[in-house]
């Protein structure tokens, strides 16, 4: 798997081991905070020989979770963010079809421009910003290969850390003005781990229900962590980064629901489970 030190990657991790699965990591610059059963380093930016590291260590099956995460270095950096996100996936892509083995990718609801709204698998995608960009041409590379694309957009310790701390100095706001459909991140590990098994390729939609907006969400941490819901106020309008973003890029779950027999957690759910056992591992 690649993108061990991340947060979806080390979730990956921990569920593979739950399932009594050997996972072999890609490492780059940061070491997995989860142990891997044994490492190889690699860098997205030289996908060619990132992938005959991968090819000599035959894998059964790759899981796909590295990236250029941060929207502004994408924007700014678009042809080493089109290296890392789309051809490295090309690359592995490539590979996983030469090899006959299934390979999962995680991609984002960035990839809709969000003037809609609750967008199935089909919808065309539309991209509003370079990391978006890159994820559906990704995509793309992916589904010509015979690989599964996982859409979806999480929340975990790092988010619900960042609400708590700014929480306690009164500085938490969050954007009302998006809408989108958030799950668990720990859950997103365990549909990429089902697909594997169920050896499914094509697009999914991994979706809460109801959608929601980063402030309702960050209202919801608020509540489980013990603060008053408008001790989250909403953040200024516009970005603060400078990259656009879709104002509603909600997804519609319903195909994985289906295959999966199973709902994702609604954010109340999932957030107020999470903020329990983050707190809970810290006594
Ligand atoms: N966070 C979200 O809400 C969200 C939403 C939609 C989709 N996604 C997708 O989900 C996946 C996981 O996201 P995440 O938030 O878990 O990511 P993350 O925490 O930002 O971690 C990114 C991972 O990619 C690795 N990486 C970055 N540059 C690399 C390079 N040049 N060579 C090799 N590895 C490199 C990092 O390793 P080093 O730290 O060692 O560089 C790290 O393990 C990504 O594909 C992302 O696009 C995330």
């Amino acid at each position: 798997m690649t993108g061990a030190s991340g947060q979806l990657g080390s979730e990956v991790i921990s569920e593979a081991a739950q399932r009594g699965l050997a996972t072999l990591a890609l490492v780059h610059r940061s070491q997995p905070p989860v142990r891997p059963h044994d490492h190889l380093t690699g860098d997205l930016l030289q996908p060619a020989a990132l992938a005959r590291s991968v090819a000599a260590v035959r894998p059964a099956a790759i899981v796909h979770c590295a990236a250029w995460t941060d929207l502004g270095r994408c924007e700014h950096q678009p042809f080493l963010a089109h290296m890392a996100n789309s051809e490295a996936t090309r690359r592995l892509s490539l590979l996983a079809r030469e090899l006959v083995i299934p390979l999962v990718f995680v991609s984002t609801d960035f990839v809709f421009d969000g003037r809609e709204g609750d967008y199935r698998e089909e919808a065309l995608p539309h991209p509003l910003n370079e990391y978006g960009k890159t994820k559906a041409m990704a995509e793309r590379h992916v589904i010509a290969c015979g690989g599964a694309v996982v859409r979806s957009t999480f929340y975990g310790q790092r988010l619900l850390d960042h609400i708590l701390q700014s929480l306690r100095t009164g500085t938490a706001t969050a954007s009302a003005e998006r809408r989108y459909t958030p799950i668990a991140v720990d859950e997103l590990a365990r549909v990429l781990l089902d697909l594997l098994r169920l050896g499914r390729s094509g697009t999914f939609h991994a979706a809460s229900h109801p959608a929601l907006s980063p402030l309702d969400l960050a209202r919801l941490a608020a509540g489980a962590y013990g603060f008053t819901p408008e001790a989250v106020r909403p953040s200024p309008p516009g970005s603060r980064d400078g990259v656009e973003r879709p104002r509603d890029s909600s997804l519609d779950g319903g195909r994985l629901d289906r295959l999966l027999g199973r709902r994702f957690q609604s954010p109340e759910e999932g957030v107020s489970r999470l903020c329990r056992s983050i707190h809970s591992t810290r006594r």
